[in-house]
């Protein structure tokens, strides 16, 4: 790891490169925007932070300002063995991010034959040594090849569950994805936490599922609940991280003290 010197007080000594993959099968419930956000705030605090589009949609890449010319290069060809990490790597002002492009949606069919195809992901980070304090993964909305990845190439995982009804419907197969890749693929593999967004106080829905979560998960869930905050929604058109497209916002103090609580639980 290196020491950054331009830190904040708010910055621990971390010894430790830490692999997080966002992840939950259901579609459209904060993963992106939580990578994104986590990201920005642990980058705020000093650390070296690497986030990975794992998701043939790229919602990630499109969110941030990166030209699309300059996506003839992105983790599909990584993937493919064609590039390594390093030469895709783009720059942000807060991160480095390994983009993707559409290309990615033929990478599950085109790896299928690939001998040891869930390792791919982790191989190709072998490369990028220890540069990083945090590399930050951004998974699709299935239990794909490309989330196997990404779960494979993890020390952590935080499962991102919006505060709806049916939030925890169809969680159990993700659990016992879990299980298998923990047996088969990658024994060090944890649920590091649970985190709760789109929350609404004024929903008394919103209430009881956070809380039915508590019961379910307990000590798991992060004590912060990412409010439902329009400047979430529109900080992406704008290429802008919650940070610097309303650092005032709630969305702006529910991220940094998200990324706070993952930094300390370590
Ligand atoms: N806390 C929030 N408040 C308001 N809007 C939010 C919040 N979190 C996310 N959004 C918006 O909700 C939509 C879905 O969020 P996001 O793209 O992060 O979900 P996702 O789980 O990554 O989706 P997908 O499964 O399609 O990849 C986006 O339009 C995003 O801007
Ligand atoms: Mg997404």
């Amino acid at each position: 790891m290196k020491v950054s010197i331009s830190v904040q007080q708010e910055k621990f000594y971390q010894i430790e490169m830490r692999k997080i993959a966002f992840t939950n099968q259901k579609g459209g419930v904060g993963k992106t925007t939580t990578t994104i956000n986590t990201g920005a705030g642990l980058s705020k605090m000093g650390y070296k932070v690497l986030l990975i589009d794992m998701d043939p949609q790229a919602n990630l890449t499109y969110s941030l300002k990166i030209h699309s010319s300059k996506l003839n290069k992105n983790i599909y060809h990584v993937l493919k063995g064609e590039l390594k990490a390093r030469d895709i790597i783009m720059s942000h002002s807060d991160f480095d991010i390994l983009p993707a492009s559409i290309e990615l949606s033929g990478s599950e069919m085109e790896l299928v034959n690939e001998p040891a195809r869930e390792n791919i992901l982790k191989d190709a980070l072998e490369d990028l040594g220890d540069d990083y304090d945090f590399v930050l993964m951004d998974c699709p909305p299935n239990l794909g090849l490309l989330t196997l990845n990404a779960f494979t190439a993890s020390d952590e995982l935080i499962i991102v569950l919006q505060s709806e009804y049916l939030a925890l419907h169809g969680l159990s197969k993700l659990m016992d994805l879990i299980k298998v890749v923990q047996k088969r693929l990658n024994p060090n593999l944890k649920v590091e936490g649970i985190v709760c967004t789109l929350y609404d106080k004024r929903k008394n829905l919103n209430r009881e599922v956070v809380g039915h979560i508590r019961d379910y998960f307990g000590e798991k869930v992060f004590d912060t609940v990412i409010r439902d905050n329009v400047a979430l929604a529109e900080a992406p058109s704008h290429h802008k991280t919650i940070f610097e497209y309303d650092g005032e916002s709630y969305g702006a103090k529910d991220y940094m003290m998200l990324a706070k609580e993952i930094r300390n639980g370590y």
